[in-house]
């Protein structure tokens, strides 16, 4: 029987309004806070302005760096990474979505070593080498990829075109706010993606873990029940705060070490798969994962089907065809889409594949079905 460990240092301040107690929160945490920010969102949204205040009113200095994009560049990290040293910040606040808080985190890693980011990334240096320079907070402004309750972080390297993922310990958040309120000035079709994306971060453990794991396969079918059930009431009602509530728990959750209970560690073969479509084309993470979804269940089937009927039968309630149920789903919230439509040039497949194996770690070599060059690309092609 494999051994599970379960260790966080994370503190994790969960509720509508828990906004509120950033500046409370950050004081016991440093003196120096250097808030990264994306676009204009939280310029405009007035929640800037008003960590900034609450920072100050609790007696710290504020900085802020802005410019995070979606598939967040290494490049913009390290920029970011030296204000943090000009400024010599001992407080970083994440204050966005998920490549916000990866960036963050890769920021931490930079400033903490004075290397270029990516070199954690791809391997090239080991942070358990270097002291942190800065606590970390995160508050995150969307339900999607729960980086706020773990020590995952993905970025990509613009000149390689590699999107790489690292788990380490300078990557936890000393404290994480998580205010659903928040998520509501988010855009609907960004509350899709988000919510596709949750679902796939269990769905793909769910479905690729040994067997023999009762109490995690329970843990992880009630995860994806209240994303299968609350996205769509997210997306019909955009002022639903109970469903952003379910949304936002169910975020923090399917990344974390808690889906671990009960064993079945498994991974995630189309998270390894898109990040080649979104490192090359810089598509949205949440649209590359919608239009891989039914094609990757459809394929798997031949080696996975016992775990695939058993996702229908106790998520989606059906004894037909889980990848039609799925398929369904999708277009519920909108989320029904394709590689062509997403501009993703077919000449391109093969390249595709082989970036998706050689950044994968070795997970894809070892899957019981997309394992090769060929194999994933016709899966891309099943997905055009
Ligand atoms: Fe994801």
């Amino acid at each position: 029987m494999a051994t599970t460990i379960f260790q966080t240092p994370i503190k994790l301040v969960v509720g509508a309004g828990s906004v509120e107690k950033v500046g409370e929160e950050a004081a016991k945490l440093g003196k120096r806070a250097l808030i990264v920010i994306g676009g204009s969102s939280a310029k405009k949204t007035g929640l800037l302005d008003k960590v900034s205040a609450d920072l100050k009113a609790n007696g710290l200095e504020v900085f802020v760096f802005e410019g995070i994009t979606p598939n967040p560049r290494s490049s913009t990290v390290d920029e970011g990474a030296r204000m943090a040293a000009e400024k010599n910040i001992d407080l970083i606040i994440g204050l966005g979505g998920g490549s916000v808080m990866d960036a963050s985190k890769a920021l931490k890693l930079a400033y903490s070593s004075g290397l270029p980011s990516f070199d954690f990334y791809s391997g090239k240096a080991d942070s358990n080498a270097f002291q942190s320079k800065a606590a970390l907070m995160l508050v995150p402004t969307m339900a999607a990829t729960g980086s706020e309750f773990n020590h995952w972080s993905v970025i990509t390297n613009w000149e390689t075109h590699e999107k790489r993922a690292i788990g380490v310990p300078m990557a936890f958040p000393a404290t994480s706010i998580v205010d659903p309120a928040l998520t509501l000035t988010m855009p609907v079709s960004q509350v899709a993606k988000g919510g596709v994306d949750i679902f796939l971060h269990v769905m793909e453990n769910y479905i690729t873990h040994d067997a023999g794991a009762a109490l995690s396969d329970g843990i992880r079918e009630a995860i994806m029940k209240v994303v299968v059930e609350w996205l769509p009431v997210a997306v019909k009602e955009p002022t639903n705060l109970e469903a952003r509530k379910n949304l936002s728990w169910a975020s923090s959750l399917a990344c974390s070490q808690a889906i671990t209970f009960g064993g079945g560690q498994g991974y995630r073969p189309i998270h390894l798969i898109e990040h080649a479509i979104s490192g090359l084309y810089d598509v949205q993470h949440g649209d590359g994962l919608s239009a891989l979804l039914p094609s990757w269940l459809r394929q798997s089937m031949s080696k996975r089907s016992a775990r695939i009927t058993k996702l229908g039968k106790n998520v989606f309630d059906t004894d037909g065809d889980t990848a039609d149920a799925v398929e369904k789903w999708l277009d519920s919230v909108g989320m029904k889409t394709s590689l062509s439509k997403l501009g993703v040039p077919e000449a391109q497949f093969a390249a595709a594949a082989q970036n998706a194996l050689d950044t994968s770690r070795g997970f894809l070599a070892k899957d019981a079905v997309h394992n090769s060059v060929e194999t994933i690309t016709a899966l891309y092609k099943a997905a055009f």
